[in-house]
Protein backbone atom coordinates (compact mmCIF):
# COMPACT_ATOMS: atom_id res chain seq x y z
CA UNK A 1 0.00 0.00 0.00
CA UNK A 2 1.27 3.58 -1.17
CA UNK A 3 1.30 6.25 1.71
CA UNK A 4 -1.91 7.71 0.04
CA UNK A 5 -3.61 4.35 -0.07
CA UNK A 6 -2.89 4.19 3.85
CA UNK A 7 -4.45 7.46 4.25
CA UNK A 8 -7.38 7.29 2.32
CA UNK A 9 -7.64 3.94 4.22
CA UNK A 10 -7.33 4.98 7.61
CA UNK A 11 -10.03 8.07 7.15
CA UNK A 12 -12.54 5.47 6.23
CA UNK A 13 -11.65 3.43 9.48
CA UNK A 14 -11.79 6.87 11.28
CA UNK A 15 -14.87 7.75 9.92
CA UNK A 16 -16.43 3.76 10.38
CA UNK A 17 -15.43 4.20 14.34
CA UNK A 18 -16.69 7.64 14.51
CA UNK A 19 -20.08 6.50 14.35
CA UNK A 20 -19.42 4.05 17.40
CA UNK A 21 -18.41 6.41 19.42
CA UNK A 22 -17.82 10.24 20.69
CA UNK A 23 -14.70 12.58 21.28
CA UNK A 24 -16.05 15.28 24.11
CA UNK A 25 -13.87 18.55 23.60
CA UNK A 26 -14.43 21.06 26.69
CA UNK A 27 -13.05 24.10 27.17
CA UNK A 28 -8.95 23.97 27.65
CA UNK A 29 -8.81 20.62 25.94
CA UNK A 30 -7.20 19.31 22.60
CA UNK A 31 -8.44 16.44 20.67
CA UNK A 32 -5.20 14.21 20.22
CA UNK A 33 -6.90 10.31 20.09
CA UNK A 34 -10.06 9.83 18.07
CA UNK A 35 -12.57 7.20 18.84
CA UNK A 36 -10.67 4.49 16.54
CA UNK A 37 -7.19 4.99 17.87
CA UNK A 38 -8.24 4.12 21.44
CA UNK A 39 -10.35 1.20 20.24
CA UNK A 40 -7.23 -0.15 18.77
CA UNK A 41 -4.77 0.76 21.14
CA UNK A 42 -6.81 -1.07 24.06
CA UNK A 43 -7.67 -3.93 22.21
CA UNK A 44 -3.72 -4.14 20.88
CA UNK A 45 -3.07 -3.77 24.64
CA UNK A 46 -6.03 -6.53 25.56
CA UNK A 47 -4.29 -9.00 23.54
CA UNK A 48 -0.95 -8.53 24.27
CA UNK A 49 -1.44 -8.99 27.96
CA UNK A 50 -3.33 -12.42 27.17
CA UNK A 51 -0.75 -13.25 24.89
CA UNK A 52 2.21 -12.29 27.55
CA UNK A 53 0.35 -13.60 30.31
CA UNK A 54 -0.06 -17.40 28.44
CA UNK A 55 3.42 -17.06 26.88
CA UNK A 56 4.73 -16.61 30.42
CA UNK A 57 3.05 -19.38 31.96
CA UNK A 58 4.19 -21.76 29.13
CA UNK A 59 7.75 -20.17 29.43
CA UNK A 60 8.83 -20.82 33.64
CA UNK A 61 7.15 -23.53 35.35
CA UNK A 62 7.34 -20.92 38.28
CA UNK A 63 4.89 -18.83 36.26
CA UNK A 64 3.08 -22.09 35.16
CA UNK A 65 1.80 -22.33 38.33
CA UNK A 66 0.00 -19.37 38.64
CA UNK A 67 -0.77 -18.18 35.37
CA UNK A 68 -1.98 -21.82 33.78
CA UNK A 69 -5.34 -22.17 36.34
CA UNK A 70 -5.96 -18.59 34.74
CA UNK A 71 -6.53 -19.61 31.49
CA UNK A 72 -8.03 -23.44 31.79
CA UNK A 73 -4.87 -25.57 32.39
CA UNK A 74 -1.72 -25.93 30.60
CA UNK A 75 -3.01 -28.22 27.61
CA UNK A 76 -5.64 -24.82 26.84
CA UNK A 77 -2.68 -22.57 27.90
CA UNK A 78 -0.82 -23.40 24.63
CA UNK A 79 -3.73 -23.82 22.62
CA UNK A 80 -4.91 -20.20 23.05
CA UNK A 81 -1.48 -18.39 23.68
CA UNK A 82 -1.09 -18.69 19.49
CA UNK A 83 -4.28 -17.28 18.94
CA UNK A 84 -3.99 -14.23 21.31
CA UNK A 85 -0.67 -13.73 19.37
CA UNK A 86 -2.04 -13.64 16.50
CA UNK A 87 -5.10 -11.06 17.33
CA UNK A 88 -2.17 -9.06 18.78
CA UNK A 89 -0.34 -9.02 15.14
CA UNK A 90 -3.73 -8.26 13.38
CA UNK A 91 -4.59 -5.54 15.38
CA UNK A 92 -0.91 -3.93 15.65
CA UNK A 93 -0.84 -4.29 11.70
CA UNK A 94 -3.92 -1.83 11.75
CA UNK A 95 -2.60 0.97 14.53
CA UNK A 96 0.84 0.80 12.69
CA UNK A 97 -1.47 1.93 9.73
CA UNK A 98 -3.32 4.30 11.81
CA UNK A 99 -0.19 5.76 13.41
CA UNK A 100 3.06 5.45 10.28
CA UNK A 101 2.43 9.29 9.18
CA UNK A 102 2.90 10.15 12.83
CA UNK A 103 5.68 7.73 13.69
CA UNK A 104 8.08 8.90 10.68
CA UNK A 105 11.69 9.25 12.26
CA UNK A 106 13.05 12.94 12.05
CA UNK A 107 15.56 15.29 12.73
CA UNK A 108 14.25 16.18 15.88
CA UNK A 109 13.73 13.10 16.68
CA UNK A 110 17.40 12.13 16.58
CA UNK A 111 18.23 15.86 18.61
CA UNK A 112 15.72 14.58 21.30
CA UNK A 113 17.68 11.15 21.64
CA UNK A 114 20.60 13.18 21.85
CA UNK A 115 19.19 15.07 25.08
CA UNK A 116 17.00 11.97 26.53
CA UNK A 117 19.25 12.72 29.89
CA UNK A 118 17.26 15.96 29.98
CA UNK A 119 14.02 14.31 29.37
CA UNK A 120 14.84 11.49 31.85
CA UNK A 121 15.73 13.74 34.89
CA UNK A 122 12.85 16.35 34.11
CA UNK A 123 15.74 19.03 33.70
CA UNK A 124 13.25 21.66 31.78
CA UNK A 125 9.97 23.04 32.39
CA UNK A 126 8.75 21.90 28.74
CA UNK A 127 10.17 19.87 25.86
CA UNK A 128 12.01 21.69 22.98
CA UNK A 129 10.00 23.70 20.55
CA UNK A 130 10.27 20.81 17.96
CA UNK A 131 8.75 17.79 19.31
CA UNK A 132 5.80 16.78 17.35
CA UNK A 133 2.83 14.94 18.12
CA UNK A 134 5.31 11.99 19.30
CA UNK A 135 8.73 12.01 21.00
CA UNK A 136 11.66 10.05 19.57
CA UNK A 137 11.33 7.67 22.76
CA UNK A 138 7.80 7.14 22.21
CA UNK A 139 9.05 6.91 18.28
CA UNK A 140 11.43 4.35 19.47
CA UNK A 141 8.89 1.85 21.17
CA UNK A 142 6.44 1.81 18.32
CA UNK A 143 9.53 0.75 15.95
CA UNK A 144 10.24 -1.95 18.53
CA UNK A 145 7.06 -2.79 18.97
CA UNK A 146 6.74 -3.30 14.71
CA UNK A 147 10.20 -5.25 15.17
CA UNK A 148 9.39 -7.69 17.50
CA UNK A 149 5.93 -8.58 16.36
CA UNK A 150 7.54 -9.57 13.33
CA UNK A 151 10.22 -11.68 14.68
CA UNK A 152 7.53 -13.11 17.11
CA UNK A 153 4.87 -13.55 14.17
CA UNK A 154 7.97 -15.32 12.30
CA UNK A 155 9.59 -17.42 15.02
CA UNK A 156 6.43 -18.25 16.01
CA UNK A 157 5.09 -20.36 13.16
CA UNK A 158 7.68 -22.91 13.54
CA UNK A 159 6.79 -23.36 17.28
CA UNK A 160 3.21 -23.73 16.52
CA UNK A 161 3.76 -26.28 13.51
CA UNK A 162 6.98 -27.97 14.02
CA UNK A 163 6.64 -31.03 11.83
CA UNK A 164 6.51 -28.59 9.13
CA UNK A 165 9.64 -26.69 9.93
CA UNK A 166 12.13 -29.14 11.72
CA UNK A 167 14.24 -29.55 14.29
CA UNK A 168 17.08 -26.77 14.08
CA UNK A 169 14.23 -23.55 12.41
CA UNK A 170 12.20 -24.47 15.86
CA UNK A 171 15.05 -24.30 17.87
CA UNK A 172 16.42 -21.03 16.69
CA UNK A 173 12.71 -20.39 17.01
CA UNK A 174 12.11 -20.82 20.35
CA UNK A 175 15.53 -18.44 21.04
CA UNK A 176 14.23 -15.41 19.33
CA UNK A 177 10.88 -15.39 20.04
CA UNK A 178 12.13 -15.59 24.28
CA UNK A 179 14.36 -12.57 23.76
CA UNK A 180 11.42 -10.64 21.95
CA UNK A 181 9.25 -11.33 24.13
CA UNK A 182 11.49 -10.38 26.62
CA UNK A 183 12.18 -6.93 24.61
CA UNK A 184 8.53 -6.06 24.44
CA UNK A 185 7.68 -6.51 28.30
CA UNK A 186 11.04 -4.63 28.92
CA UNK A 187 9.23 -1.98 26.40
CA UNK A 188 5.70 -2.27 28.19
CA UNK A 189 7.11 -1.46 31.98
CA UNK A 190 8.59 1.50 31.03
CA UNK A 191 5.57 2.57 28.38
CA UNK A 192 2.82 1.49 31.46
CA UNK A 193 4.98 4.15 33.66
CA UNK A 194 4.75 6.81 31.00
CA UNK A 195 1.91 6.50 29.61
CA UNK A 196 0.44 6.68 33.73
CA UNK A 197 2.14 8.19 36.56
CA UNK A 198 5.13 9.73 35.19
CA UNK A 199 3.08 12.43 33.15
CA UNK A 200 0.19 13.11 34.70
CA UNK A 201 -2.83 14.08 32.31
CA UNK A 202 -1.19 11.53 29.14
CA UNK A 203 -3.53 8.51 30.48
CA UNK A 204 -6.61 10.53 29.70
CA UNK A 205 -5.35 11.11 26.00
CA UNK A 206 -6.09 7.46 25.85
CA UNK A 207 -9.48 7.19 27.46
CA UNK A 208 -11.15 10.32 26.77
CA UNK A 209 -9.11 10.94 23.56
CA UNK A 210 -8.23 14.76 25.09
CA UNK A 211 -5.42 17.02 26.84
CA UNK A 212 -5.08 20.01 27.96
CA UNK A 213 -3.57 22.44 26.23
CA UNK A 214 -0.99 22.92 29.08
CA UNK A 215 -0.15 19.38 28.59
CA UNK A 216 0.10 19.89 24.80
CA UNK A 217 2.99 22.69 24.82
CA UNK A 218 4.72 21.30 27.65
CA UNK A 219 5.15 17.83 26.01
CA UNK A 220 4.71 18.19 22.48
CA UNK A 221 5.30 22.27 21.47
CA UNK A 222 5.26 21.48 17.79
CA UNK A 223 2.09 19.55 17.72
CA UNK A 224 0.33 22.36 20.14
CA UNK A 225 1.93 24.99 17.53
CA UNK A 226 -0.04 22.88 14.56
CA UNK A 227 -3.36 22.23 16.12
CA UNK A 228 -4.05 25.30 17.67
CA UNK A 229 -1.81 27.61 15.62
CA UNK A 230 -0.58 29.38 18.72
CA UNK A 231 3.00 29.77 20.22
CA UNK A 232 3.59 27.24 22.67
CA UNK A 233 6.23 28.71 24.59
CA UNK A 234 4.46 32.18 24.71
CA UNK A 235 1.65 30.11 25.61
CA UNK A 236 3.77 28.75 28.39
CA UNK A 237 5.34 32.01 29.63
CA UNK A 238 1.84 33.60 29.98
CA UNK A 239 0.35 30.62 32.10
CA UNK A 240 3.32 30.96 34.36
CA UNK A 241 2.87 34.39 34.94
CA UNK A 242 -0.99 34.12 35.69
CA UNK A 243 0.22 31.05 38.07
CA UNK A 244 2.78 33.85 39.74
CA UNK A 245 0.05 36.35 40.36
CA UNK A 246 -2.69 34.44 41.58
CA UNK A 247 0.28 32.68 44.18
CA UNK A 248 -0.85 34.00 47.39
CA UNK A 249 1.73 36.16 49.44
CA UNK A 250 4.67 34.23 51.36
CA UNK A 251 4.86 34.67 54.83
CA UNK A 252 2.51 35.33 58.07
C1 LIG B 1 -2.15 -1.64 29.58
C2 LIG B 1 -1.50 -0.56 29.84
C3 LIG B 1 -1.27 0.56 28.88
C4 LIG B 1 -1.43 1.88 29.19
C5 LIG B 1 -1.86 2.47 30.52
C6 LIG B 1 -1.10 2.63 27.99
C7 LIG B 1 -1.19 4.00 27.87
C8 LIG B 1 -0.94 4.71 26.73
C9 LIG B 1 -1.19 6.12 26.55
C10 LIG B 1 -1.80 7.04 27.60
C11 LIG B 1 -0.76 6.46 25.31
C12 LIG B 1 -0.83 7.86 24.66
C13 LIG B 1 0.49 8.58 24.76
C14 LIG B 1 0.44 9.93 24.05
O1 LIG B 1 -0.58 10.30 23.51
O2 LIG B 1 1.47 10.62 24.06
C15 LIG B 1 -0.25 5.27 24.68
C16 LIG B 1 0.34 5.22 23.43
C17 LIG B 1 0.90 4.09 22.91
N1 LIG B 1 0.74 2.80 23.36
FE1 LIG B 1 -0.02 2.27 25.14
N2 LIG B 1 -0.72 1.76 27.00
C18 LIG B 1 -0.82 0.48 27.49
C19 LIG B 1 -0.56 -0.69 26.80
C20 LIG B 1 0.06 -0.74 25.56
C21 LIG B 1 0.48 -1.96 24.90
C22 LIG B 1 0.32 -3.36 25.48
C23 LIG B 1 1.06 -1.59 23.74
C24 LIG B 1 1.67 -2.46 22.67
C25 LIG B 1 2.29 -3.56 22.92
C26 LIG B 1 1.00 -0.15 23.65
C27 LIG B 1 1.49 0.59 22.61
C28 LIG B 1 1.43 1.96 22.54
C29 LIG B 1 2.11 2.74 21.53
C30 LIG B 1 3.01 2.20 20.40
C31 LIG B 1 1.78 4.08 21.77
C32 LIG B 1 2.27 5.31 21.00
C33 LIG B 1 3.67 5.68 21.44
C34 LIG B 1 3.79 6.01 22.91
O3 LIG B 1 3.02 6.81 23.43
O4 LIG B 1 4.69 5.42 23.54
N3 LIG B 1 0.38 0.33 24.77
N4 LIG B 1 -0.39 4.21 25.56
Amino acid sequence: MNSSAVDRFDSNARRAAGRFGRTVVRPGEIIRHPVYTRVLHWSVAIFFVLALLTGFAIYTPWLFRWLAPLFGGGPMTRLLHPWFSLAFVILFVLQFLNWLRPMTWNASDTRWMRNIRSYATNAEDVEPEDVGFFNGGQKIYFWAIVICALVLLITGLPMWFPSLFGRVAVIISYVLHDIAALVMLGGFIVHLYEGTVSQPGTFHSMTRGTVSRRWAWTHHPAWYRDATGRDPRADYERAKQVAARERPPAGP
